[in-house]
């Protein structure tokens, strides 16, 4: 019970001290309001006397909006610069705070901007004396869904739209109250998405690159006839605005803006009508920091670990193994990279440091794989064995008449015929070297052999030569291919540093 009337003391106590906070708060808004129409003569009698400002602002409203077509482009107001002619365009002042950039899509070709999109223009039809309407000096319409006539609307707005949209910005920007001064000056702004489709230049340095897109804003149904378009503020754009805008941990920043106003030539069909428009060029600096730690110094790695094996004994059978396993990672590393690059004829420059190191990763296994022919090889010659009968018939097509090697020949012939496995008709001691010697290398024949497992003599002197050769591609790769790899590596990258430099 106690409890229960101290709880009761206590609510009490807070909802008085609301009350009287709320009374305080009232006072302060009602001594606001009587400062309104200070003292109101008599004597001028249109002058009304407003109880509080927001009877004043629905009386104005409701006066503006009486007989306003939100259809209908703003009259027009003669002043002496065209000499007092009935009829000229609206001039509208385009200016785009740019507040971040969500994403910059280079295989779709798409940008997405947070940003927040500015029109002023004058519209005579909502102007007004504050004096007569308690000294209010700012009112704000209602509009929706971007230009003009939807039903909710309640003035006009021009129908200004990017040109190269993914996105129409009638539907990518926010729907917000647009600021009307007593002479009439519009200010309209609204936060949201650019998103335009861009072509975009630049890539070929990925990712060095500082890529540009152009956007292209003009009104889509007014000519320049009825409505002209200007940069505000002059230049037409400005950048951050809040506490909340820029980038942090993002592959993108924006690095240059400019607005230029550029004006299309008439239709045959209306020559008078020229199509104005403002054309944003927008340059994204790219973050390549992640590029090189990611791709490039591991590519590096994969070729460096494909060149130790030319260093690798042959016999330890790990030598292929390892060149093939580097290859694929280079391969790997590449296609990660690829994936973030539309499939274009242009070559990037990672592209072309990817294809490099993927040449030198198959040079690898390639000369893993002759270096390992020549070290079993035990014929005295590489001419393989087909030719070798077809060139052996050849001469002795044409001798055959005379009748002199005929009977070597037929023997040798008969001797692959007969045994095909060459396991017994060969010579053994190698003593017969038109034989032995031209069909000595068979080892596919005679199943696994290890390169000291010798039949002849001859054999063994014939495989002391070629093993020599492959330790001459040995030597080759080591002292020659590994060099020049470098110092290619070096030429992309002072190349990058001097791209790098440049726009510095
Ligand atoms: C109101 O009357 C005072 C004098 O009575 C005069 O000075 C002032 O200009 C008048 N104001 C208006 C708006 O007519
Ligand atoms: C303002 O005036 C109108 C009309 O006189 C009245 O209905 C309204 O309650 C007033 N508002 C305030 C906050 O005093
Ligand atoms: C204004 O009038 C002058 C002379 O009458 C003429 O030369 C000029 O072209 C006119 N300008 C416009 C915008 O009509
Ligand atoms: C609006 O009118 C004012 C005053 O006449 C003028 O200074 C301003 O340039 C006009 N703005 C536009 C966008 O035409």
């Amino acid at each position: 019970m106690r409890s229960g009337a101290l709880l009761l003391a206590a609510a009490l106590a807070v909802t008085s001290a609301a009350h009287s906070k709320l009374l305080v708060a009232q006072g302060i808004e009602e001594e606001s309001m009587d400062a309104i129409p200070a003292e109101n003569n008599a004597t001028s009698s249109s002058t009304r006397i407003w109880k509080n400002k927001s009877e004043a602002q629905a009386a104005l409203r409701a006066h503006l909006l009486e007989n306003y077509d939100r259809g209908s482009m703003p009259p027009f107001v003669p002043t002496p610069e065209n000499n007092g002619s009935e009829y000229a365009p609206t001039t509208i002042e385009v200016g785009i705070n740019f507040h971040r950039i969500l994403e910059v899509d280079v295989v779709r070709s798409e940008v997405d901007l947070l940003t927040w999109m500015r029109f002023i223009w004058n519209d005579t039809r909502l102007s007004w004396d504050p004096e007569e309407y308690a000294g209010i000096d700012k009112l704000w319409f209602w509009v929706e869904s971007g230009a003009g006539m939807s039903e909710t609307s309640e003035i006009w707005t021009p129908d200004i739209e990017l040109w190269n949209q993914m996105e129409s910005i009638q539907t990518s920007y926010a729907n917000t109250f647009a600021a009307v001064d007593p002479s009439g000056g519009i200010f309209w702004s609204r936060p949201g998405h650019l998103k335009p489709v861009c072509k975009f230049v630049g890539l070929e340095r990925f990712p060095f690159d500082n890529l540009e897109c152009v956007i292209e804003l003009g009104s889509w149904g007014h000519s320049g006839k009825f409505l002209r378009l200007e940069p505000f503020d002059g230049t037409g754009f400005s950048i951050g605005g809040s506490d909340t805008s820029g980038e942090s941990f993002s592959e993108f920043t924006l690095d240059t803006i400019s607005a230029e106003l550029i004006i299309y030539p008439p239709y045959p069909s209306d020559p008078l009508a020229d199509w104005p428009v403002i054309m944003y060029s927008i340059s994204f600096h790219r973050s390549w920091q992640p590029y090189i730690r990611g791709y490039l110094i591991s590519q590096i790695i994969f070729n460096i670990i494909g060149f130790a094996c030319f260093w690798l004994p042959i016999q330890s059978g790990e030598r292929l193994g390892l060149s093939i396993t580097a290859m694929l990672s280079a391969v790997a590393a590449d296609l990660v990279v690829v994936s973030k690059l539309p499939s274009a004829s242009e070559l990037t420059w990672m592209q072309k440091f990817s294809m490099l190191s993927q040449a030198f990763a198959g040079y690898c296994v390639l000369e893993g794989v002759i270096v390992s022919y020549f070290y079993f090889q035990v014929s005295n010659n590489l001419v393989p064995n087909y030719l070798q009968c077809i060139f052996a018939r050849m001469p002795k097509l044409g001798r055959s008449p005379s009748g002199e090697p005929l009977g070597a020949s037929s023997d040798s012939r008969l001797d692959i015929l007969t045994n095909p496995l060459g396991n017994s008709g060969e010579s053994r001691d190698g003593s017969n070297p038109s034989n032995g010697e031209s069909y000595g290398r068979r080892p596919s024949f005679r199943g696994p052999r290890d390169a000291d497992d010798f039949r002849t003599r001859q054999e063994q002197k014939n495989n002391a030569g070629w093993q020599r050769v492959a330790s001459h591609i040995d030597s080759f790769s080591q002292l020659v291919v590994v060099p020049l790899y470098l110092a290619i590596v070096c030429v992309f990258l002072v190349q990058v540093t001097e791209h790098h430099e440049s726009p510095a």
